[in-house]
Formats: C-alpha cells, sequence, structure tokens
C-alpha cells in the first residue's frame, strides 16, 4: 500500500478545515478502516499491531475529521463504539436509551479539570456543586427492564446501542429483584454484573484448575451461558448504580436516586460519598484505594457524578460518554521480569507481529508470559514518525522490562532497566524474511508494520486466513476452531488448505479408509456432527462471504456495507472486475495512477460508495483480481450458496431514490442536517446542479445554482416546503 493516507504519522496530516469535502470522506473511511482492522487484531488475536499512542492518533484524527465534517460522519464509525459488537447465539436488544461510556481520568489534575468544565459549563462561579464518588466496579454492565414492577428483560451493554438479550440467565442471579414494589410503571436499573474474589477461587478449584483469567472474565463467562441452569450454578453479584428509561424520575439527585434502588431492594454500594469539591474527591479516591485490596472484588478506579439530576440534564452527553461522570481510574498494574525471548507471528494479511516471550511473572493476579511489542519502531524506541518513546531506550532480548495490565487487555511493555542489561546484548534485528516461508518482508512507507510478501505461499498466512474464515463474525463454523485448522492444515489424508476444503471434507472422508472418525479426539458422533455443522454454512449471506475472505481493510462494517451496495456477489465481483479493467490500474508509476483512477468511471463506482474509502477499494480490487487469489475464491463459490443482502431499510417518502441540491441559506436547519434528513429519507444529495437533479432547496441568497435548474428545468422549492417534506415544520 503506497496511498499518502497510509501514513501512521496522523498528528503531521493537514488541519481538517483545510480539506475539501471529497478528501475528507476519503480520509474518513480509510482511517475507519484502520481502527477497525485495528480492532480486529487486538480482539482476535494475541498481538495488535498498534500500539496505544498509535491507535489512539488514529481515532483523535477521524474525531477531528467527523467533528469537522459532521454530514461525513458514517453511524456505524468507530468513534461511535463503545464496546464489542453483541455476540451470535442470544437474541438482540436495542435499548430504549443508549448505554454510555465513561471518560476516563488518571491524575489529580484530571479531576480538577472535571470539576472546573462541569462548573464553567453551567455557568456556576461558586455556589454549591455536589458529586457522588463510588467504585468502579469491574465487571460487566446490564440493563434491567421491570414493566409494572416485573423484570420483563435483562440485556447486556453490547456496542452500547444493541445488546444481547439475557434475561434467562439475569433472574437465576439472586441480587436480582423479579418483582417490585412501589415502583415506577417503567424502570430500567443499571448496573454491574461480578463475582467476588472468594467465589471465583471457589468456581477454579470446583472446575479443575484455572479456568478464567479473573473475576471478570469469570462473571462475563458465567452470564452468557446458553444454558441458564449453567449460569444458575455460578455465584454471579450485581450492584445497580444508575437506570436508562424511567417512566418518572426516581429522586432530583444521583445519591436520592440510587438510595431509592436500594429501597425497591437492589445491592447498592456501601462505599458511595458525597463529595463537595475536588479535594475531597480526591480524599474518598485515596481511601478507597487503600480498601481496594480487601474489598473482596475487583475494583479499577472511582467514579464522579454530578449529583444534581437537573445540572445532569443540562450536561448531557458527548457521543459515548456523560459529559457529567468521570472514571477516576487506579494505576495499571505493574511488575518487572525478564524477556527471554522476542518472537515474531504472521497474520492473515502477512503483518510480522513481534511478541515478547517473558520470564512468567504475577501482575494484579494474573500470570503473564507474553507481552505484544507492537512493531518494529516501538521495539527500537520510537513511535511511527521517529520522535524517541522511552526516551529512546530500545528493547533487547535478556532485557529486564516493566509489564502492565490495565483492565482485561494484553499486557504491555512499559519501560526497560538498562542498568540490568546483559554485557554484550545486541539490539533486536527485526527479520526482513518472513520467519514461516522464507519470503521478502517489507515494509512500504508510512505503514508501521512489515509484512511477508508470500502470499499463498506462506503457510501461516493461509492458517491465519483459515481462522479467520471459520471464526465468529465469518463463517463461524461449530466444531471447527483455530485448533482444529491447524490439526486439518498438515493432515496428509484428509487436508484442508484453503476455504473450499472444508465444504468437500465430508465428501472426501466418505472416499478414503483413513476416516475422521478413526481418528484421536474424533469419534462417529463428532464426525457427524462436524459435517453437520460445515453443511449448515454452506448458505451463506454475502456481508459474511465478504469479510471472510479476510482481505485487508475489509472489516465487519466495510463487509456490510459492500453487501447491502451490491446485494450480489456477482455484483460486486463484477464491479471488481471492471474497476480491475481500467489501463491505470496496471500502470506502474503509482502517483499517475492513482490520479487516473480516481477519475475513472468504474473506479468510482467502487469510491463513491458512502464509507468506503480508496486505500479500501485499492485492496479489494488487487487481492479478488489476484490470479491464485481469484481461483481459490471461485473454488469456494462453487462449493457455496451465496444468499443475497436486502438493502438498508429505509423509509419509502417522496424524495426517496431522488438527487437533491441545497443552495442559499437554510434558516432553520444547518446544511448537514438537511442532508442527513434527506438521506434518512432515501435521498441523495449532490454538490452541483446537473441533468441528474430531481430537486433544488434554495434558500435566500441561491443565485448560479437556481439559474443552473431554472435551464435545465428541475424542480425548485424554498426552505418552507422542504420543513414539510422533511417533517420538522
Ligand atoms: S456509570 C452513563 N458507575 O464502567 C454512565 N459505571 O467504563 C454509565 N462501571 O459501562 C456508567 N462501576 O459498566 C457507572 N459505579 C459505576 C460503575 C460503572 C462500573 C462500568 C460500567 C460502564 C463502564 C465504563
Amino acid at each position: 500500500m503506497t496511498d499518502a493516507r497510509q501514513d501512521d504519522s496522523v498528528t503531521a496530516r493537514p488541519d481538517p478545515a483545510a480539506l475539501d469535502e471529497r478528501r475528507a470522506g476519503d480520509e474518513i473511511a480509510d482511517l475507519s478502516a484502520r481502527i477497525a482492522q485495528a480492532n480486529e487484531d487486538y480482539h482476535r488475536k494475541d498481538a495488535p499491531v498498534l500500539s496505544d499512542a498509535e491507535y489512539d492518533a488514529l481515532k483523535h484524527r477521524l474525531l477531528a475529521l467527523e467533528r469537522a465534517f459532521p454530514q461525513l460522519a458514517h453511524p456505524d464509525s468507530p468513534t461511535q463504539a463503545v464496546g464489542a459488537a453483541p455476540a451470535e447465539g442470544f437474541g438482540k436488544v436495542t435499548h430504549a436509551q443508549r448505554m454510555m461510556s465513561l471518560e476516563n481520568g488518571f491524575s489529580d489534575a484530571d479531576v480538577t479539570d472535571f470539576v472546573a468544565r462541569v462548573r464553567s459549563f453551567l455557568g456556576l462561579r461558586d455556589g454549591d456543586l455536589a458529586f457522588t464518588a463510588e467504585p468502579k466496579i469491574d465487571g460487566l454492565s446490564l440493563s434491567l427492564r421491570y414493566e409494572d414492577g416485573v423484570l420483563v428483560q435483562a440485556a447486556t451493554r453490547g456496542d452500547g446501542t444493541v445488546g444481547e438479550n439475557v434475561t434467562a440467565n439475569a433472574r437465576t442471579i439472586a441480587d436480582i429483584p423479579h418483582r417490585l414494589t412501589g415502583a415506577p410503571a417503567i424502570l430500567e436499573v443499571r448496573g454491574e454484573v461480578y463475582m467476588s474474589h472468594a467465589d471465583f477461587e471457589r468456581l477454579n478449584a470446583a472446575e479443575g484448575g484455572r479456568v478464567f483469567a479473573n473475576p471478570r472474565n469469570a462473571a462475563a463467562g458465567s452470564l452468557r451461558q446458553i444454558d441458564p441452569a449453567v449460569t444458575a450454578s455460578r455465584p454471579l453479584r450485581f450492584f445497580a448504580y444508575g437506570w436508562g428509561q424511567v417512566s418518572e424520575p426516581l429522586a432530583d439527585t444521583q445519591k436520592g436516586a440510587v438510595d431509592r434502588l436500594a429501597a425497591l431492594g437492589f445491592q447498592t454500594n456501601p462505599l458511595t460519598r458525597l463529595c463537595h469539591d475536588a479535594d475531597q474527591m480526591l480524599a474518598v479516591w485515596a481511601e478507597i484505594e487503600q480498601q481496594r485490596a480487601t474489598l473482596g472484588y475487583d475494583i479499577d478506579g472511582v467514579v464522579y457524578k454530578v449529583n444534581d439530576l437537573s445540572y445532569q440534564a443540562r450536561l448531557g452527553y458527548r457521543s459515548t460518554t456523560p459529559r457529567w461522570a468521570l472514571a477516576h481510574k487506579f494505576p495499571a498494574e505493574t511488575a518487572w521480569t525478564r524477556l527471554d525471548r522476542i518472537e515474531i507471528q504472521v497474520g492473515r494479511t502477512g503483518a510480522l507481529s513481534p511478541v515478547a516471550r517473558l520470564e512468567p511473572v504475577t501482575v494484579g493476579g494474573v500470570v503473564v508470559s507474553n507481552a505484544t511489542l507492537h512493531n518494529e519502531d516501538y521495539i527500537a524506541g520510537r513511535d511511527s514518525s521517529g520522535a524517541p518513546i522511552r526516551d529512546g531506550r530500545d528493547i533487547r532480548e535478556g532485557d529486564w522490562v516493566k509489564i502492565y495490565r490495565a483492565g482485561d487487555v494484553i499486557p504491555k511493555i512499559a519501560d526497560v532497566d538498562l542498568s540490568r542489561r546483559p554485557e554484550g546484548s545486541q539490539p533486536y534485528r527485526f527479520p526482513e524474511t518472513c520467519p514461516e516461508c522464507g519470503s521478502d518482508a517489507i515494509r512500504e512507507p508510512g505503514d508501521s508494520v512489515r509484512r511477508c510478501t508470500g502470499g499463498l505461499i506462506c503457510p501461516a498466512q493461509a492458517i491465519e486466513k483459515l481462522k479467520h474464515f471459520v471464526s465468529r463474525g465469518a463463517f463461524d463454523v461449530e466444531g471447527l476452531g483455530a485448533k482444529q485448522i491447524e490439526m486439518f492444515f498438515s493432515d496428509p489424508l484428509l487436508p484442508i488448505r484453503e476455504p473450499a476444503d472444508i465444504f468437500t471434507l465430508a465428501e472426501r472422508d466418505a472416499r478414503t479408509i483413513a476416516k475422521l472418525k478413526n481418528r484421536d479426539g474424533f469419534g462417529a458422533r463428532s464426525a457427524e456432527k462436524l459435517f453437520a455443522a460445515i453443511e449448515d454454512k454452506r448458505r451463506i449471506p454475502l456481508e459474511r462471504l465478504i469479510f471472510a475472505l479476510g482481505i485487508r481493510h475489509v472489516g465487519e462494517v466495510a463487509a456490510g456495507i459492500l453487501a447491502r451496495h451490491f446485494g450480489t456477489w456477482d455484483a460486486l465481483i463484477a464491479a471488481v472486475d471492471a474497476a480491475a479493467s481500467e489501463p491505470a490500474f496496471a500502470a506502474a508509476d503509482d502517483k499517475a495512477r492513482r490520479a487516473a483512477l480516481t477519475d475513472s468511471p468504474n473506479w468510482a463506482e467502487l469510491t463513491s460508495i458512502n464509507g468506503i474509502g480508496a486505500v479500501l477499494v485499492q485492496s479489494l480490487v488487487t487481492t479478488l483480481t489476484q490470479d491464485a487469489e481469484r481461483a481459490g475464491i471461485d473454488r469456494l463459490i462453487a462449493q457455496v450458496e451465496v444468499l443475497p443482502a436486502a438493502a438498508r431499510q429505509v423509509r419509502q417518502t417522496e424524495i426517496s431514490g431522488k438527487t437533491l441540491v441545497f443552495t442559499g441559506t437554510l434558516e432553520r436547519m444547518t446544511r448537514a442536517e438537511a442532508k442527513a434528513r434527506a438521506e434518512a429519507m432515501g435521498a441523495k444529495v449532490a454538490g452541483s446542479v446537473s441533468a441528474k437533479t430531481d430537486l433544488l432547496i434554495a434558500g435566500p441568497g441561491a443565485g448560479s445554482k437556481a439559474a443552473k435548474a431554472a435551464e435545465l428545468g428541475v424542480a425548485v422549492i424554498d426552505e418552507d416546503e422542504w420543513l414539510r417534506i422533511a417533517g420538522g415544520t
């Protein structure tokens, strides 16, 4: 990838205000794709390739662009996501009110700033301003819906908008009342499900050893059991600390509302205090931190909330967090240990990810023996723009390193102790060939990651691709996980070397005498079960197929957008082939090629899709038209039935499918809001009037566009008429 937008030093990019809408749109799409890829690396693999700082820089840049161009902000943007998308297996629940996240603070100054910001927002110079301070429970949040006092639904947070329906499981938790007396007719109670240390130890011992890494994972795993009887056997607890939809207010203050929840029968945290200034808040933080080790359950900070609920209402929300609350985190737990070796893992897109193998050490109650090293710059002690990190100290095999774990994340290396560096140690030389297949491993300009160029001949890439292919958001074949893929990949008699092989497995098994049912770990029943699970996935929705192919930059969000846009596999592949047939696609000079492509209509067919940027299109077209890749995909397509994607449901309105142009000044709605409304009603909004324009909305001061519309006979309406159509009179 040689696109200049791939440059990781996002801080050096032009001010968003200096960009035109098209360039901003491209950059937004590319950043979204890279963040989605990073999220996936982080959640599905053991070795994220971007450091936290790099990840944050990408997210900041995306936010800045979305603020400057709100009309381009995509509803599925990673800046809008609070957590991970809901897992398959449970019904989905759309929360009546979104479940928000919390802004984090780490220092005393963050707390004094928070108090000052709240005061200034409310215009309160002096005068009383109270805050509650309470422990931040390290569990998972749950929303309980009561109607006329009866528990009717329990849902996890999911991505904040849509969660999982875990009602049957929540009913088995002793702290959760099934009925309430004297509650508002509609009441959503929000709080945290957690497991105590003692119960966690007992559970792990009963399950015969270390099953769950920590109480948080144990609580999450227990709540998300398909069989409620299993959840019932797990000792889960619940603290209530908030609410969602309510038919009448619970109280005037945060403290009063939580007391009311306690009176209704919920457990609320006994360490909750009322504070009147930042000094008191910091004192409570220190007090709670002192008690942390003896509380008997995990907490990872203190949450402050503005006490007066009318102030909370005025302060409102940013995109994913309330302005009226702050989570003041405890410092991450750290420990020193020796780094034995640096190993390189090769991912499905060929990325070489360095992993530190450590002398095992306990950090915050969990034994850690691996940590991510992100990429070669990180090891060398510099960030992707070349600036020093750790004051330029590099990391070497044999070094003493400081490990930290914050919450439930992959351990990282915070520092290195040069005074304990072994004599004669050498700087780590990052391999320039793939350790798995020996092909050259190269770094494109601006990319922080070195990649193996072996493609399909690289066994590591092939295995990782297969693992991705059967993973949750992709084909999700039950009984065919990472372990089985490794086994089948090197099986001499019934090999699975590419996705199509999965669907010929049963047929090959029937023809061979080395049958699966006679292998170690398989019997007649489990072999049949596996064949049935594979058969079950032979009919596959288009978006899952696109995602499953594991094309770089094409994550779940982009796969969904492409599927809805093209509807069928044939339509998508025809557009890709047409784009590849542009003579400029094969041209050698990248810069000239990009310019020529941008202007070609076949290329624009792909790049003009909202949410799909130039870097993604480049990767999509290159991958799908590469001969060997394409042959493998064709073999797969011959084995499966691809279910067409339904276009996103949009309201049928009088402007559905029409092309609109706005001009002049709109007085009662911003241009961004007008565009968003028009698009939500199924219309397209263009920047200039042409023969394709159906309707011009002209406010005062309309000039050349109105003249052009008149010349072409395009219908023209004013803002009042527009408001009638948009339903905003
Ligand atoms: S209030 C609108 N209070 O922390 C604000 N959250 O990092 C809603 N959490 O999603 C959250 N203890 O799962 C709140 N005392 C507490 C909490 C708490 C733990 C969790 C909650 C939230 C996450 C944000």
